[in-house]
């Protein structure tokens, strides 16, 4: 039996969420994490790049593949492709993706303006699945259709061990603020665990989470990027009632070097330069100067000489050296 209550969760977010940054989170404390979404479609149709999605590390405790699609027996037939080459805890349906690619091609968050086939999708997974199969979905597609209490009561009777929520609609993408009250009224409307996401960025933020939502365990997206630490400061203020871990600007910047060694190892340098710069501009948030910062490393497309800057300034911000006239 698969226990996800009271645990962290990290969220899978496309471009970001890879082996790499699942594997530093793990380290630094989130039990739970899943991969970016995979088309169904693409395992199918033997994708290498899409099956290159799913591996996971030695860090990773509770690992989820997230897969996407809006035909049932594609579906199923992708998880069984799955389940036969890769070794993993559950399956996440991806029902809150709100980029309209996704959406037009009735799949994503398009699939809570129709509960029908997004239950027959989960009937037809869980059928094959050895695994536990949750779904990941929003507070409803628009202001005028906000459902997710009952599209989650449908889930479950379909199948779904446990459910996720996003509480904010299709139309909302990542703007406003995450309703929390949705989540509360989905935890009350079905027995599965329900996991709350959203807007929580801090130990304040999770405490208050769990109290408004009710939620068996929480969700972290935007807020891990760059902040992988995150974890362990959200855990040891539900142990101690505070935070004590402060993370200093140099710390930071060691932490970015082992991210960026690490993926020059598992995706090779050119590949690493590229991917590394999305990470490293959430890594300097905060520190001084981050945008002159950020436009160097931007600019910069050999590995060797991003390390060594790297380097340099963790030295000087270690030293709390002013570094803006010595090397950008
Ligand atoms: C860049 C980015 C990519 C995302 N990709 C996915 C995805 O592949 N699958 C998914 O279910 N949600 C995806 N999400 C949504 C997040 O999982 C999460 O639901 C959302 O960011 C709200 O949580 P937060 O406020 O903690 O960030 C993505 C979000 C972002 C910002």
């Amino acid at each position: 039996m698969l226990n996800i209550k009271g645990k962290l969760f990290l969220a899978p977010m496309a471009g970001f969420t890879d082996r790499t940054f699942r594997s530093l989170c793990g380290k630094f404390g989130a039990d739970v994490t899943i991969t970016e979404m995979v088309s169904a479609k693409a395992i199918t149709m033997g994708s290498q790049k899409t099956k290159e999605l799913i591996s996971f590390s030695e860090e990773e405790k509770i690992k989820g593949v997230q897969v996407f699609g809006s035909d049932p027996h594609v579906m199923a037939e992708a998880v069984k492709i799955i389940q036969d080459e890769f070794e993993y805890d559950f399956i996440d349906i991806n029902m809150g993706c709100p980029v309209p690619k996704v959406v037009k091609s009735g799949e994503g968050s398009a699939l809570m303006k129709n509960p029908s086939l997004a239950a027959k999708i989960v009937e037809e997974v869980t059928k094959v699945s050895r695994k536990p199969v949750s779904v990941k979905i929003r507070k409803g597609f628009d202001e005028e259709n906000i459902n997710a209490p009952e599209f989650a009561y449908i889930m479950q009777e379909s199948g779904a061990s446990f459910v996720t929520v996003h509480g904010r609609t299709r139309t909302q993408m990542y703007s406003g603020k995450a309703d929390w009250e949705i989540i509360r009224k989905v935890k009350e409307r079905v027995k599965i665990p329900v996991i709350a996401n959203g807007d929580i960025v801090d130990f304040e933020s999770a405490k208050r989470a769990y109290e408004v939502t009710r939620a068996d365990s929480i969700m972290i997206g935007r807020a891990a990027l760059g902040n992988p630490w995150l974890f362990l400061q959200i855990k040891e203020g539900f142990k101690k009632g505070y935070v004590e871990t402060k993370v200093l600007p140099h710390m930071k910047i060691r932490v970015a070097i082992e991210f960026f060694t690490q993926l020059c190892s598992e995706k090779g340098e050119k590949m690493a330069v590229l991917e590394a710069r999305k990470h490293l501009s959430f890594f300097v948030k905060g520190i001084e100067n981050a945008a002159k910062i950020r436009d160097k490393i931007n600019r910069m497309n050999n590995a060797e000489k991003l390390l060594e800057f790297l380097e340099e300034l963790e030295s000087m911000l270690e030293k709390k050296e002013s570094f803006v006239d010595n090397i950008l």
